[in-house]
């Protein structure tokens, strides 16, 4: 028997919104509380922001019968993760103005500031536009921030892939007035205009939507992860076209089986003219085909899943009344950053600098933000945001080098080499305070855990042998950790679900090797493997593949599967912690 399912809520919310505006405005203007309604916060994610409260406030707060301290995060999209000096100038002063003096460098390769009070919500993306950067569609049911592999010296094609990625981002962000009028104060539309959004259409998409593109060897932005990737095939130093890989994605729920990591497709080629027109179609059949029942079936890796990849290319093919080619052949090393300073042929130079966490901020010993900013007061090329949370300070001049070079010492920024390879190829998502969903800590965290991991990584002379750890505060996975070498998911407050087994390259997803580990029990946990992996490791066998060979954890194959054949032989040597002989 069939049933007609009805729409998701969110669906009516942006059928009723008049493209996006909702009651915002009234929203903004009631001063009696710090919140916005339950509908208004649905389509601010379509402006770039999320309400928010600090959670260690909570119970404080209630006692004294206050209501929850809101704030908002704001998401500055930055396509490609390209910023000039000025406009990162005016994304500190903004962090400092109006938001909690920090800037969040996200896996995606944006922006985000937290601690914004709603009366100041509308001042700061007004200045952030200021700047020539915007917000719109940083969040909510829409094409994303599109990514691009940001090292200029990995590439001499490096620059056409960036443009292709900034005409993919304006080609798909939405249409609607509401933007300029909420917040750049642009006159309202005329009762006799017809407003379109000729591509989503008034109800968008059935969810968020992901794009990136990457130039191998490097898959630092993680292609499997994403919605939509284009892989820039080069031959003889020119940019041939791109292999299309659809139906990534991280976001699963815990006990959820019908929820699960998945990673994308390689379905086919097309050429660099095709690029922008495939982004648009590949939209259009997610668009039509989309679960708009379920908010938790509706990413398009369920779509492709539900149809099968097949039919997806088949489709995609239809809408674009031609036929993309047969995917070509590439290879993906690694899907990190590499550090310190490159010199391209042009002379310029290129410093990534390792950031943390993705959190730019002052501490007595550390004064990040301060430097960055003197840095960019002289630097004349621009930052690039990675898709690692690290910033990379490119285009120097050789000239500019040497002053450059100098304050770099001066705030003692330049000592990622100092750093273990396990620091260095590790990423936290937000998590706490902010973050409504997180279940547990991740940003705020990880460093310390990784303090401990490094006694067993410097005991088994493992400092400059790469190992990725991710870690999240929920299975949304917004730090991409169910394809990391070792995933660190909370479960409950103290307590992650540990992953092992993912790819090196990100090309292969972890499995779930033990749940609900406390935080303390995670160096006992992983030591032995660690110890093992330094011993026992064929040349050049990196530590996810290890671990399926030594039978930690199978290999996932894909979909539901992820959660399934949780060995029990695994259990029972994770179980006893501390005992697992290191070495036969
Ligand atoms: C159901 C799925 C998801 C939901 C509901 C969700 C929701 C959120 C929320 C509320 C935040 C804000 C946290 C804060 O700044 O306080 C956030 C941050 C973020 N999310 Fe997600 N997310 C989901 C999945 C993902 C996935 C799969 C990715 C990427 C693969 C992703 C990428 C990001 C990024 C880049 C940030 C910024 C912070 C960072 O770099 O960690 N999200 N997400
Ligand atoms: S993974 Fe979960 S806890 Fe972390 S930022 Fe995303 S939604 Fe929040």
């Amino acid at each position: 028997m069939s049933e007609e399912r009805k729409p998701a809520a969110n669906e009516g919310i942006k059928t009723r919104s008049n493209y996006l505006r909702g009651t915002i405005a009234e929203g903004l203007a009631d001063s009696s509380t710090g919140a916005m309604s339950e509908d208004d916060q649905q389509l601010l994610k379509f402006h770039g922001t999320y309400q928010q409260d600090d959670r260690d406030l909570r119970a404080k707060r209630r006692k004294h019968k206050l209501e929850k301290a809101y704030s908002f995060m704001v998401r500055i999209r930055v396509p490609g993760g390209v910023v000039t000096p000025a406009q990162w100038l005016q994304t500190d002063l903004l962090a400092n103005r109006y938001a909690n003096g920090t800037i969040k460098l996200t896996t995606r390769q944006a922006f985000q500031f937290h601690g914004i009070i709603k009366s100041n919500l509308k001042r700061t993306l007004k200045e952030i536009n200021q700047a020539a950067m915007d917000t719109i569609a940083a969040c909510g049911d829409v094409n994303r921030n599109v990514m691009c592999n940001p090292n200029p010296y990995l590439s001499e094609v490096h620059a056409q892939v960036l443009k292709l990625a900034r005409d993919i981002s304006n080609h798909l962000t939405p249409q609607t007035r509401a933007y300029h009028e909420l917040w750049l104060d642009g006159g309202k539309i005329s009762s006799g205009e017809e407003e379109s959004e000729p591509i989503y259409g008034k109800t968008y998409l059935p969810r968020k939507f992901k794009i990136t593109i990457a130039v191998p060897p490097s898959n630092d932005v993680d292609i499997y992860a994403n919605c939509l990737s284009f892989i820039a095939i080069v031959g003889d130093g020119k940019l041939a076209g791109f292999n299309v890989a659809v139906g990534g994605g991280m976001g699963s729920t815990h006990g959820n089986q019908a929820t699960y990591p998945r990673l994308a497709d390689v379905i086919g080629f097309c050429t660099p003219e095709q690029v922008v027109d495939v982004a648009e179609k590949v939209v259009l059949v997610q668009r039509d085909f989309g679960d708009r029942t379920d908010r938790k079936h509706a990413r398009f890796k369920y779509t492709v899943d539900d149809h099968g990849a097949d039919w997806i290319l088949a489709k995609i093919n239809e809408y674009l009344g031609y036929e993309l080619g047969p995917v070509r052949p590439f290879v993906f090393e690694d899907n990190g950053d590499r550090y310190g300073w490159v010199e391209d042929r042009s002379g310029n130079s290129h410093l990534t600098v390792f950031v943390q966490g993705g959190r730019v901020l002052d501490t007595p010993s550390y004064p990040l933000l301060s430097g960055l900013r003197e840095i960019a007061r002289v630097h004349d090329g621009d930052f690039r945001l990675t898709a690692n949370q690290n910033l990379i300070i490119a285009n120097v001049a050789a000239a500019n080098r040497p002053q450059i070079e100098k304050l770099l010492g001066q705030y003692g920024i330049q000592d990622s080499h100092l750093k273990s390879a396990l620091r260095l190829n590790s990423l936290a998502c937000v998590a706490l305070p902010t973050c409504g969903l997180a279940l547990a800590e991740a940003e705020r965290y990880l460093p310390d855990l990784l303090t401990e991991l490094e006694e067993i990584i410097e005991e088994n002379g493992l400092r400059h042998d790469a190992i990725t750890i991710r870690m999240t505060g929920c299975p949304n996975g917004c730090a991409r950790p169910f394809i990391a070498e070792i995933g660190l998911v909370g479960r409950a407050p103290g307590r992650y679900n540990v992953y092992l087994g993912g790819g090196f390259a990100g090309q292969r997803l972890s499995k779930l090797f033990l749940e609900s580990v406390p935080g303390e029990g995670l160096k006992a946990l992983l030591a032995p493997i660690i110890t093992r992996y330094a011993k026992e490791r064929h040349g050049g066998e990196r530590f996810g593949d290890f671990c399926i060979r030594a039978g930690y954890v199978a290999a996932t194959v894909q979909g539901a599967d992820f959660h399934q054949n949780i060995q029990p032989e695994a259990f029972a040597k994770a179980l006893q912690i501390g005992s697992i002989p290191p070495t036969p």
